[in-house]
């Protein structure tokens, strides 16, 4: 039986299936034989793939800003990449993520999504703009999707975005939800770790219970206590993400300038797994040595 061009198979086939239909695959999440985390087939991600490796396997999701990290990302075997308005530290100078403008955003996504990875592309919305009103709203992931290439707008904010996000969703705007310690409002809140009391427990739990029912396929959760993690996890039908929140996650994320060691100050969970900047100073400096001593030929 098919639908239009695709074949419908069923879980048990899908080692097979997969392998037969790689190119146009979507049906069922990256599978992973053994659950070993390691991806043996790749198909291309989708929300509902992702969702539906909760409690399968742990979700590996990292920022890219250009086709090259992407291309990276997606060769190092990410499900997700997210163009994280980090691009504004990381990449274009800024002191935090506020100034980031959509236009910069769709630019980056653009980039990203030239490298054609087989990962879900996400794109961060920007400051304040989960804010506007709906119609508003609605057009500025629409250029997301049309303009920047992304498949998903993730958001940062709580219970109080729910209905936007429910009203994005019904739209066919997929949504990624972001909750905990939210980079966005350092001016307000700054850059405090979530969950720490009882109380603070109890509105963490409430974001993202909220966002979750509001048909979020994924939510990000950034900076809370670890141990209180798992029950975020068990709350939520969605795949939790998290980023300085421990291991009771579904999933994590970093930021690629991190992990690779490009930054010079990572924050503290970030454990980077190279050191590209020392690298990339290193291999200056000897072409440096040729060039001055003409021996480069
Ligand atoms: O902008 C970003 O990079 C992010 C994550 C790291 C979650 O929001």
């Amino acid at each position: 039986m098919r639908i239009g061009a695709r074949p419908i198979v069923r879980l048990t086939d899908r080692t097979e299936n997969a392998a037969k239909h790689a190119d146009t695959y979507t049906l069922y999440p990256r599978f992973t034989s053994g659950g070993s985390g390691d991806k043996s087939i790749s198909v291309k991600s989708t929300t509902r793939s992702l969702r539906a490796l909760k409690g399968v396997r742990p979700i590996v999701c990292l920022t890219a800003y250009d086709a090259i990290t992407a291309r990276i990302a997606e060769d190092g075997g990410a499900d997700l990449i997210l163009v994280g308005d980090s691009v504004g530290n990381t990449v274009l100078g800024m002191p935090d993520t506020v100034g980031v403008t959509l236009d910069m955003m769709i630019h980056h996504a653009a980039a990203v999504a030239r490298a054609k990875p087989e990962a879900l592309i996400v794109g961060d919305l920007p400051f304040g703009l989960a804010h506007d009103s709906f119609p508003k709203l609605l057009n500025y992931c629409r250029r997301f999707l049309q303009e920047g290439g992304v498949k998903a707008v993730k958001i940062e904010g709580g219970a109080s975005l729910a209905l936007a996000i429910a009203r994005l969703v019904d739209a066919g705007i997929p949504v990624m939800g972001h909750v905990g310690m939210l980079p966005q409002r350092v001016n307000s809140a700054g850059y405090r770790r979530r969950g720490l009391t009882p109380e603070d427990q109890q509105k963490v739990l409430i974001d993202a219970q909220a966002i979750a029912a509001a048909g979020a396929f994924a939510l990000v959760v950034e900076c809370v206590d670890e141990a209180f993690m798992p029950q975020i996890t068990a709350a939520v039908k969605c795949p939790t993400i998290g980023i300085g929140s421990g291991r009771g996650c579904d999933g994590q994320i970093l930021v690629i300038h991190d992990l690779l060691g490009l930054t010079p100050y990572p924050p503290p969970f970030a454990r980077p797994e190279a050191n590209l900047h020392r690298d990339a100073v290193a291999a200056i400096k000897r072409w440096a040595t040729k060039v001055r001593a003409k021996k480069t030929k």
